[in-house]
């Protein structure tokens, strides 16, 4: 079979990673997550102080050229290693959460992420997830899946995540972050989240993860 690219759209929270990562394994594929890379970006403006009084766009804006992100295999699964730095749990914080989206609507920053994507998928065999891909980063994906699932069971799946993680977060905090989430990256001019014309719906709201996976995989092999 042919090599293609999966392109994995959608909102906050709806199992994007979760399928990207077993139909990576299944295919023996790249997983790319393209979140944790906008998440390494906003640590990086949290850690040098760019968030401080009012967001320092310019600041960040000049410091792209400082940032080197790539991934990393170890016993725990893909990690993400920012300058040399296995940030892999501290991406994942609330701290992060709350301000990515906003770092993530800086035009700059998106066509530096972008373009490193681009460069991961060009030899295809490649699934990444996150809110452009089918749209700006692959736009001649093979197959490019937009997932979405209820807002409540989004919110419990998070919570439960953080939760499993040790991280503190309230039911209340996780529901406003990912509408807030949700909001700025429907809104921004800059590559907004939106289903590709050619993209498949995958409702994951009453699946199980097996389920989901087996759908999955039956559109990939139809397209190889
Ligand atoms: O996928 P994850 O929830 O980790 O992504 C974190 C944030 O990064 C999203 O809320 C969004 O603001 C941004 N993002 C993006 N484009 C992508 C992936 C993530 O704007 N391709």
């Amino acid at each position: 079979p042919a090599k293609i690219n999966i392109a994995i759209d959608g909102y906050s929270s709806c199992g994007k990673s979760t399928l990207a990562k077993q139909l990576a394994k299944k295919l023996h594929y790249i997983y790319v997550d393209t979140g944790a890379m906008y998440r390494s970006v906003a640590l990086f403006a949290l850690d040098n102080g760019f968030f401080e009084s009012d967001f320092d766009k310019e600041k960040l804006i000049n410091s792209l050229n400082q940032i080197t992100i790539r991934f990393e295999r170890n016993e725990n699964g893909l990690q993400t290693i920012l300058n040399g730095e296995n940030v892999e749990e501290s991406i994942r914080s609330m701290r992060v959460s709350e301000r990515v989206s906003e770092v993530a609507a800086i035009p700059e920053v998106r066509k530096k992420l972008v373009s490193q994507q681009q460069e991961m998928g060009k030899e295809k065999g490649v699934v990444m997830d996150g809110r452009d891909i089918g749209t700006v980063v692959f736009p001649d994906a093979e197959l490019k899946i937009f997932m979405t699932a209820s807002p409540s069971v989004r919110a419990q799946r998070r919570y439960d995540e953080l939760k499993a993680n040790g991280k503190e977060a309230s039911m209340e905090e996780v529901k406003k972050n990912l509408e807030h989430r949700d909001y700025i990256d429907t809104h921004r001019s800059s590559d907004p989240l939106k289903q590709a014309d050619d993209a498949l719906v995958l409702d994951n709201t009453d699946l199980t993860p097996d389920e989901q996976l087996q759908k999955a995989l039956d559109w990939s092999r139809e397209r190889m």
